[in-house]
């Protein structure tokens, strides 16, 4: 089977793949020539998710998933969540959306924290939802330098280093998009199988 993936992002195109081994034929926008740049307008991942793969599935009429990731802070409601690519502002880089949420957290003890990736998945016509949840807590400074993104000052649970100072392949084994994606692919076994 085919099915389009909502990204042109090579890493999470790989790692799905990857994933998802040769059952299914994963293919990119690009693959299908769409360069439109879908809006992400909801105030939940959920949200997020779903309109990238309606507006997929409504335009170009193929099966298709998109994803959608926040790191949601515990004693902060949830904050960053959606709006993790864009907390310090629209402009920001990870840098500024680290020293925000490490300002914010000052002087609060409770650090908990979770990653969730949320992918909608619509096959004719019908969509399902699945998450990949990594809970931890962030860090009191930046940690290491791997990664991207919030990998600094994420330390995952049973673990004592960051998701920056792990290997990349440690930090795949046990991420919420991994997690997201085994979802899907245990989805994706039951119904074909
Ligand atoms: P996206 O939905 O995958 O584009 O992720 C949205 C934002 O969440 C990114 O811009 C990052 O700030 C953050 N993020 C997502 N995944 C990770 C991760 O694995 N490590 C650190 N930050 C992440």
């Amino acid at each position: 089977m085919k099915l389009v993936f909502a990204t042109n992002n090579r890493h999470k195109l790989d790692e799905v793949r990857d994933i998802l081994g040769d059952k299914v034929e994963i293919l990119s926008l690009k693959d299908i020539e769409c360069f439109d740049d879908i809006p992400e307008t909801a105030d939940t991942l959920e949200g997020n998710a779903l309109i990238k793969a309606r507006y997929i599935y409504d335009k170009f009429g193929v099966d298709c998933f998109a994803d959608d990731t926040g790191l949601e802070v515990e004693s902060l409601g949830g904050e960053p969540g959606v709006y993790s690519a864009r907390y310090a502002g629209e402009e920001c880089d990870s840098e500024a959306n680290m020293q925000k949420l490490l300002q914010n957290l000052t002087g609060k003890n409770n650090r908990n924290a979770q990653f969730r990736t949320v992918i909608a998945l619509i096959i004719n016509g019908e969509e399902k939802i699945f998450n990949g949840i990594v809970k931890g807590r962030i860090s009191e400074t930046k940690l290491g330098n791997s990664g991207f993104g919030y990998d600094p000052i994420f330390i995952p649970e049973g673990f004592s280093e960051s998701f920056a100072q792990m290997t990349g392949s440690m930090k795949n084994s046990i991420s919420h998009r991994y997690r997201a994606t085994e979802e899907l692919n245990n989805y994706l076994n039951g119904k074909y199988d």
